[in-house]
């Protein structure tokens, strides 16, 4: 089948680079010249695993194209996805202002029927917007012609992303037209060989599954960062807790690890967005606010256990945060919001290592992919040196702090750290060390909600 993907970002691309493999023809569109010259050359844009491989394959195959010509792209092709970005607005909802220009293009350039289909993060109601701006276009060029809008979120993680679209667990297609459903059927065919994984509901459920999704993963990990902060409390240990209400199949054993707080793309922008949403229709979401209030203070936990440990939480408090910290210098193993990507969006490594400068403190870190992107946000700086290997981030260091549950982190070297630090402090966001072995070394430990 044709099929044409406006935006080349994480969804769009890996969705383009994905329905190409299984043999469809597909062209990318982008605004960004430079990114589609890159692209054309092999270049990706982001770190993703396998990503680069499936898109080169499919280059010099002839059946993934990209181009900046938003005529060739919706000639090209009968569906015609929207996967650009939706950044959040001031006031947390999603901007859709690029979701809907593309709506327009599509209109102002269409010469026949189109499955116009929505893969961005977008609010209840969108689609709807959509079919509006594309039909009052239509009639501003007084061209009729039949188009149907279908919402058709993505379950993408990234790190996974490929392998997910390759093998999801299910895809939902938003829809009340047969002619699009079928459409969409041919599209999905050959990720839907085994089993049945599509799920075909109107279009509002289908955009409001998206949210849910990722609500429930949020509200799953707030849970347990407020278990840990009751198991500290109590003198309990959060991970004697999750194994024991993980082995319960009705709560499972995923995505109840606690930790220094979830960040990314998609769980933040997405708990405001609901939230924001279920307000404009005048419903108090206390579950989501109560998600999003826990996860804010859990990121800022790391800060509060170092001027804990340090005597300086009575300013730090108060909010006299200048200087408290001054001539400590902290390694930080993991910038990444998660392992196995360079994102740093919302990550929990980023509201540490500012709290740390505002207190006067420098920082020496590692991250195994995150380290251009670190340097492209911060630049350079006295009081961030980006260190080629995580032994190095440790020279000279007063302390640890692991932010990103990497591979490479899970086994230490705890002899190494009460050599090399200073004040033989190990901060552990991640719940990977044990507290007995760190304390054998004589290594302050703290982790998340243990004791
Ligand atoms: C998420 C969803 O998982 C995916 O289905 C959706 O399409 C996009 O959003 P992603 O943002 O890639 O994917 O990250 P994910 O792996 O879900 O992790 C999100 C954050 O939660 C990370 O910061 C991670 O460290 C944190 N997390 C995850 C925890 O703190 N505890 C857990 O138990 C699991």
């Amino acid at each position: 089948m044709k099929i044409s993907i406006f935006g080349t970002g994480y969804v769009g691309l890996v969705t383009g680079a994905c329905l190409a493999d299984v043999g469809h023809d597909v062209i990318c569109a982008d605004v960004n010249q430079a990114k589609i010259d890159g692209l054309k050359q092999g270049i990706i844009p982001i770190y993703e695993p396998g990503l680069e491989n499936v898109v080169k394959t499919n280059v010099s195959q002839g059946n993934l194209r990209f181009t900046t010509n938003a005529e060739e792209a919706v000639n090209h092709a009968e569906v015609i996805y929207i996967a650009v970005g939706t950044p959040p607005d001031e006031d947390g909802s999603a901007d859709l202002q690029y979701v809907m220009a593309v709506g327009k293009t599509i209109a102002q350039l269409m010469q026949s029927y189109k499955v116009v289909v929505n893969k961005s993060t977008v609010p209840v109601g969108t689609a709807d917007k959509v079919t509006a701006v594309i039909q009052q276009t239509l009639a501003e060029r007084g061209f009729a012609a039949e188009f149907d809008v279908v919402s058709n979120p993505e379950f993408l993680k990234e790190g996974a992303a490929v392998a997910d679209f390759m093998r999801p667990d299910r895809i939902v297609i938003g829809t009340s037209s047969k002619f699009a459903e079928d459409i969409m059927r041919e599209v999905y065919a050959p990720f839907n060989r085994n089993h049945e994984k599509i799920i075909v509901m109107d279009v509002r459920s289908s955009e409001l599954t998206k949210y849910a999704a990722n609500c429930m993963l949020a509200t799953k990990i707030s849970f347990m960062n407020e278990m840990a902060n009751i198991a500290e409390r109590v003198g309990a240990d959060i991970e004697n807790v999750r194994k024991g209400i993980g082995s319960d199949p009705r709560i499972g054993y995923h995505f109840i690890y606690a930790g220094c707080g979830y960040g990314g793309s998609c769980f933040p922008k997405d708990v405001q967005a609901l939230a924001q949403t279920a307000r404009q229709f005048g419903y108090v979401p206390e579950i989501l606010d109560a998600v999003e209030a826990v996860n804010y203070r859990q990121k800022h936990k790391l800060f509060e256990m170092i001027c804990k440990h340090y005597g300086v939480w009575d300013k730090a408090e108060k909010g006299e945060t200048k200087d408290i910290l001054k001539g400590k210098t902290f390694a930080l193993w993991g910038l990444a919001f998660k392992p196995n990507t360079d994102d740093m969006r919302e990550a929990p490594s980023r509201v540490l290592m500012e709290q740390l400068w505002e207190a006067g403190a420098k920082v020496q870190a590692y991250d195994p992919e995150a380290m251009e992107e670190t340097q492209r946000i911060y630049g350079q700086s006295e009081d961030l040196r980006l260190c080629g290997t995580k032994e190095e981030a440790l020279k000279g260091a007063s302390a640890l702090v692991v932010c990103t549950e990497w591979k490479t982190f899970k086994t230490i070297d705890y002899k190494q750290i009460s050599q090399s630090l200073e004040d033989k402090l190990l901060i552990d966001g991640r719940n990977l060390y044990r507290k007995k072995s760190a304390n054998e070394h004589n290594i302050s430990y703290y982790g998340i909600g243990v004791n």
